[in-house]
């Protein structure tokens, strides 16, 4: 059993914060999807919302994870970060002893201010250093259709299509968390979270929003930094 920071990150943005969190608190680092470590006494899991939601590998984690003492990050991207803190502490680790849901870029809008000051992540770390308490985490609104095939809706709102530079290395597919492309052609159970965009050494994979999701993400954003501990 042991402290540690672990994330899941596809576009980076989790990872910047597991990072500075890991740094401050003196924690190792952790990617979730290398790492085959489940019993925990301090654990910090950083994460991003997918479609108001728990990725599934954090789900899976979550499920066989024993952790003492959880504190949940989730980033999201201005848009609404769903309910999943509480779903994590109601359905999977009831000992969270603090929580935040922290707005960062979108991962599908280029240009996007980045992160809030981390520094206002202060009482996260105080609440860490402190003895055992849990926090009670509210329930938030959560759109009634997110859980409506929200993959599908991702696969038809994202175009993802590999250029004439791509040379079929398959760096994308090592690095697809549901190894879900191959070759630079994403297969039925892409979730365009692009991971694997980010590997691509050649930069060969194009990313193209629909209409609908253009005009969903001209929606008001919501930059507010949710703590709780
Ligand atoms: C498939 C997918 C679904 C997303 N759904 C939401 C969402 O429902 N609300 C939101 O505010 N941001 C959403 N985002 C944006 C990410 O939560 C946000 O950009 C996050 O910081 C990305 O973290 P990462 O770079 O660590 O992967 C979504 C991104 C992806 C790829």
């Amino acid at each position: 059993m042991r402290d540690a920071v672990v994330y899941y990150s596809n576009t980076g943005q989790s990872k910047a914060v597991a990072d500075y969190l890991a740094d401050r608190l003196g924690y190792p680092l952790a990617d979730l999807q290398e790492s085959g470590e489940v019993q925990y006494e301090n654990l910090v899991l950083v994460f991003p919302v997918h479609c108001q939601n728990l990725p599934d590998c954090v789900k899976d984690f979550l499920k066989k994870a024993q952790v003492e003492r959880l504190t949940a990050i989730a980033t999201f991207g201005k848009m609404c970060c769903g309910n999943v803190l509480y779903e994590i502490q109601r359905h999977y680790q009831p000992n969270v002893i603090a929580g935040a849901y922290l707005p960062t870029k979108h991962s599908y809008i280029k240009a996007d201010d980045a992160f809030c000051d981390f520094d206002e992540l202060e009482p996260i770390i105080d609440k860490i250093r402190q003895p055992f308490s849990i926090v009670r985490l509210p329930k938030l609104y959560k759109n009634p259709f997110s859980n409506l095939y929200p993959k599908l809706r991702s696969r038809l709102g994202v175009a993802l299509r590999k250029t004439a530079d791509c040379n079929g290395c398959n760096l994308c597919r090592a690095a697809c968390p549901l190894g879900a492309i191959s070759s630079g052609v994403p297969d039925g159970r892409c979730i365009r979270c692009l991971k694997c965009v980010d590997a691509c050494p050649r930069k060969a994979l194009q990313v193209r929003p629909g209409w609908p999701l253009k005009l969903y993400l001209r929606k008001k954003k919501d930059s507010k930094l949710r703590i709780y501990v």
